[in-house]
């Protein structure tokens, strides 16, 4: 007898359930939530340039980077069911356009994941000027990825986070997690994550960031990494990406000053070199540029620890030890044509304020 009562109450209580199910469904993906989370920018010392795939932006080569300490992007993310779409402020002033299409973007991942259809309005603040030699869009997506994550009501680990990051921008893949941090490209997209190979407190090094010119630049690094290919050269570089990985990591595992000066310069003008030689090319440094390589190499042939590192534009991150930034600062800023610098420590991981 129990068992037929059992099968007739089946359907009912399923469907009480289902229904249950739903409304609370219908309740979290319509309650408008929100969340605030705080990235630095990192600066790489073996470069991504290049992707295997762009739209997914599967690098060609693995990189290594420092999260710079002190500089950082704040960015808010609400879903909320009024919105008619998303909206998105930077530092008070509403972006539209590409920008507002590439944080939409990071946006939808998030809504399907999380199975919730809210526009969302996301503000984002930055400490540090535009144009200050930085590369606001690692913080900026690494920062959006938490946010919009969290407040989507996602429990994301730190690789999923830092997968989510790289499809807004390659380079916030590695302003995820904390200190001294390697993206590894991976087979596939959920492999292509970034991870900490030291604390931040590992090594006290410090960027000083010379800047040469605040303009902006013509040709993004997303422009950028579509025509790498075009240069002969980006073969040569990507083989030979993986003993560079080791020196760099090795270096700053032992804390090998000398060593990383080396490697993060032979980086960073291999990565020129392509771009130089691109179709069509590009040029980023200007004469103050080059002109800050020979000084820098001049002042650690004199004894001053000191590397060299340049993004894609004309700025150039003049690398140093903590006891000795002062000293560099003090130098960059004597050269003619340098306008300002910048100072940052290494900095930790992206957090939730
Ligand atoms: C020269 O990460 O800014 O700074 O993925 O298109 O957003 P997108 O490019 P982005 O490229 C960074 C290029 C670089 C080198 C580096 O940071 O590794």
């Amino acid at each position: 007898m129990k068992p037929v009562m059992l099968v007739q109450a089946t359907p009912v209580i399923l469907r009480k359930i289902t229904l249950k199910t739903a409304y609370f469904q219908r309740e979290i993906a319509m309650k408008p939530s929100s969340a605030t989370a705080q990235a630095n920018p990192n600066i790489a010392f073996i470069k991504y340039w290049g992707n295997r795939n762009n739209a997914l932006r599967l690098p060609d080569n693995g990189s290594i980077s420092m999260n710079l300490d002190g500089l950082f992007t704040r960015t808010t993310v609400s879903f909320q069911p009024s919105l008619p779409f998303d909206e998105l402020i930077i530092n008070g002033r509403e972006i539209v356009g590409r920008g507002l299409e590439r944080v939409s973007y990071i946006l939808d991942l998030v809504r399907e994941k999380a199975g919730i259809k809210m526009n969302a309005e996301v503000m984002s603040e930055n400490n540090f000027p535009a144009g200050a030699g930085i590369a606001s869009s690692a913080a900026a997506f690494a920062a959006l990825a938490l946010a919009s994550s969290k407040a989507a009501g996602l429990e994301l680990s730190e690789q999923e986070l830092s997968v989510l990051a790289r499809r807004g921008s390659g380079s916030a893949s590695r302003s995820i997690p904390a200190g001294f941090v390697e993206w590894q490209m991976g087979q596939n997209e959920a492999d292509s994550y970034a991870f900490s190979i030291a604390p931040a407190d590992h090594w006290d090094l410090v960027d000083c960031v010379a800047i040469v010119s605040s303009s902006h630049k013509k040709t993004g690094s997303t422009e950028g990494h579509a025509i790498a290919g075009t240069s002969p050269l980006q073969k040569a570089r990507v083989a030979d990406a993986p003993r560079r990985l080791d020196a760099c990591r090795d270096a700053i595992l032992k804390k090998d000053f000398e060593a990383f000066a080396n490697i993060i310069e032979h980086d960073s003008d291999m990565m020129h070199s392509v771009m130089m030689t691109s179709i069509p090319p590009l040029m980023y440094w200007q004469s103050t540029t080059v002109e800050i390589f020979h000084q820098v190499r001049q002042w650690r042939a004199g004894g001053l620890p000191v590397g060299y590192t340049v993004d894609a534009g004309p700025n150039v991150h003049v690398l140093c030890l903590g006891e000795t930034a002062k000293e560099v600062e003090k130098r960059l800023r004597e050269l003619p044509g340098v306008g300002n610098v910048l100072v940052a420590g290494v900095g930790g991981e992206a957090k939730l304020v």
